[in-house]
């Protein structure tokens, strides 16, 4: 089991490139998600600036890649301050997907605050529920998927796909 097994998942359900993904967190798989994308966002959210891997992430010539840097103020617990700036962030990129893969552990509490306002949102580590000692590090139960979104479980660490069913509410999102 890799840090990038999410990479298969991508291929198994992401048959067509989308728009934009914003991803939350980068590092050694960041250069895939060129494969499924005209254009990647890296937001690389963290607690602290030592990990800050932006600079560490090697992405391929001529790709359409932004990037940026959000110091948090949790880690375990979102916050207001990361739900304003998430906030902003869909609100300026208008991401087709929104890869939660982040330093901060607070994964569940994103995907939850992401439903509604996007249409693919793919979380990494769905399948770890202990780590370092601590149950549910991530925060997975507090997902409640509203009825209009599917799901698909892949193995390895475990990836979540969770799609907006259009045809379940009968409109578009409006982002
Ligand atoms: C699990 S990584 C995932 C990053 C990216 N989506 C990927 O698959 O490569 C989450 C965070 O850990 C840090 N990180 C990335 N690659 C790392 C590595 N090889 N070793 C240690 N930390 C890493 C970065 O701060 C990143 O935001």
């Amino acid at each position: 089991m890799s840090w990038t097994d999410w990479i298969k998942a991508f291929e198994d359900d992401i048959k067509e490139p989308v728009g934009v993904i914003m991803e939350l967190g980068c590092g050694d798989g960041t250069a895939s998600l060129f494969r499924f994308a005209n254009k990647v966002v890296s937001l690389e959210i963290l607690d602290n600036e030592e990990n800050n891997w932006l600079g560490r992430t090697k992405i391929p010539e001529g790709a359409n890649w932004k990037s940026e840097f959000f110091l948090a103020d949790g880690n375990y617990e979102i916050t207001p301050k990361i739900k304003s700036y998430l906030s902003s962030r869909l609100r300026k990129y208008k991401p087709d997907l929104v890869f939660v893969d982040c330093g901060i552990h607070c994964r569940g509490a994103i995907v939850q605050y992401l439903f509604n306002k996007v249409n693919i949102i793919v979380s990494h580590d769905t399948g770890q529920n202990n780590h370092e000692g601590r149950k549910d590090p991530y925060g997975w139960e507090l997902v409640k998927p509203p009825e209009n979104y599917t799901h698909k479980f892949y193995t390895g660490l475990g990836t979540t796909i969770w799609k907006y069913n259009q045809n379940m509410s009968g409109e578009k999102l409006n982002m």
